[in-house]
């Protein structure tokens, strides 16, 4: 049957006249007749306001690592309430979540909890500053680390001639002041040669490398092993502090987070998103030496919300279920079961293909090498993925439109989703194959151009 979206269609119109495209965050606006608003959801599913039904990949971006409405969780939030939203005052509970992630996390030594990412990355750009005196610092190419100034940069790739050009710096959207860039050094992912190159130059002008170990929202191109471990050794040649943006990894890729997975230790890291099952807490965790830098007359930190009593008790009830139940392991298992799925189906038709990233939150590619980083994917054709993906979203499996977002899995994903899924799948597959063909894109050449 024809998803209908006549519910979703109205509302739109309605919320357009109060929120800016509609919606409270510019990556929601899927277009005047494609925007959703969720009515409810639980477990692996969410319904839109139309009462459509779909297995859900996007997990709000990666928060909702156990499914939604989890009870367990949702009723640790509520007993918070028991405790009080705000006081401006601290509260017992944060040094026990923060005892559970330093057990979890080896570089959260000690711990400062913020509301969002992006403020756990600002802290942490702020630390390393004020902990070395130094203002620069390094990002790399396809990384995200929230909507800060700062960061808020991409590089130009699809102009340059020569692909070892160095590309032009372009801020996400208008109001980012261009001043940012004179303090930003902006450098190609796994390319630990580029890294030391600027290090042995200029390392007594940065504070802080910021890397993510997967790119997380570049289809989650996994760092390499020898990268990141080339970055932490180069950091600690040139006493540069080594920032590991967790908040899409953390509790995801491992308990431990990526780091865990590497095998390398931080002297910061961030974490949020799945440490409280999409309630808004995340934290800022490092070396002792360094974190002690958050005291009068060194660095600020804090905020009228920070460590509030919901989400520190839904944080302190997602960790423990993360570290002692098997919620984890279930979540790489799907992951797994479900590329199985995707490949026998995309083997059957020939159809080169590959995964980067984690099982927990991967990045699905027609091409039969994923890439290696943001230059690789920006010059690939995502054709089929896109056209794909539509199919699959109205067909009642909410993969991320855009195939930059890595698909993400909570505990919650079951057999009965895993069969949706597959279903769906097969059938776009299919669909897109005759779609592409029709309109004269050649599908499996075109994958591997
Ligand atoms: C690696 C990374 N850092 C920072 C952020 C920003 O987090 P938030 O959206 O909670 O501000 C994100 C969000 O996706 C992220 O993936």
């Amino acid at each position: 049957m024809a998803r209908t979206l006549a519910k979703n269609n109205a509302h739109f119109r309605r919320a357009l006249a109060k929120l800016p495209l509609g919606v409270s965050s510019n990556f929601r606006y899927w277009g005047d007749d494609k925007t959703l608003y969720v009515k409810t959801s639980l477990g692996p599913r969410l319904w839109d306001l139309d009462g459509n039904e779909y297995v859900d990949y996007r997990l709000g971006y990666g928060p909702v690592i156990l499914g939604h409405r989890h009870p367990e969780v949702d009723a640790a939030a509520r007993s918070g309430q028991d405790v009080g939203t705000v006081f401006a005052m601290s509260t017992e509970r944060e040094v026990v979540v923060a005892e559970l992630i330093s057990e979890m996390v080896a570089a959260a030594e000690l711990v400062r909890f913020s509301n969002s990412g992006t403020e756990a990355v600002m802290a942490a750009l702020r630390i390393a500053r004020g902990f070395t005196g130094r203002e620069r610092y390094v990002i790399f190419e396809g990384s995200y680390h929230g909507l800060f100034d700062a960061v808020m940069w991409q590089a130009n790739v699809e102009e340059l001639e020569n692909p070892d050009d160095e590309p032009e710096l372009l801020a996400f959207g208008q109001g980012v002041p261009g001043f940012n860039k004179q303090l930003l050094h902006h450098l190609p992912y796994n390319d630990a040669g580029r890294l030391e190159d600027l290090l042995k130059r200029q390392h007594d002008t940065i504070a802080a490398v910021l890397i993510e170990p997967l790119l997380g929202s570049c289809c989650g191109i996994p760092s390499t092993p020898e990268f990141i471990q080339a970055v932490r050794e180069l950091c600690t040649r040139y006493g540069v502090l080594m920032v590991v943006d967790e908040v899409k990894t953390g509790f995801r890729v491992a308990r431990g987070g990526a780091q865990q997975h590497y095998g390398v230790k931080a002297d910061i890291c961030t974490v949020a998103k799945a440490m409280a099952n999409g309630y808004p807490i995340a934290a800022v965790g490092g070396r002792e030496d360094v974190m002690r830098m958050c005291r009068p007359g060194g660095v600020t930190h804090g905020g009228t919300y920070t460590a509030g009593g919901m989400p520190l008790a839904a944080a302190e009830r997602c960790l423990r279920i993360l570290r002692d139940t098997d919620a984890l392991d279930r979540v790489h298992a799907y992951g797994r079961r479900m590329q199985e799925g995707m490949s026998r189906i995309l083997d059957a038709r020939g159809i080169a293909h590959s995964y980067a990233g984690h099982p927990s939150m991967n990045g699905l590619f027609f091409r039969s090498v994923p890439p290696k980083n943001y230059r690789d994917w920006k010059r690939s054709d995502y054709t089929f993925y896109d056209t794909l993906a539509q199919f699959l979203i109205e067909n009642g499996v909410m993969c991320e439109p855009d195939s930059r977002e890595p698909w993400f899995v909570s505990a919650a994903h079951d057999d009965a989703a895993l069969a949706t899924t597959l279903s769906a799948f097969e059938e776009g597959v299919d669909w897109t194959t005759k779609t592409l063909a029709r309109d004269g894109h050649g599908v499996h050449a075109g994958q591997e151009a």
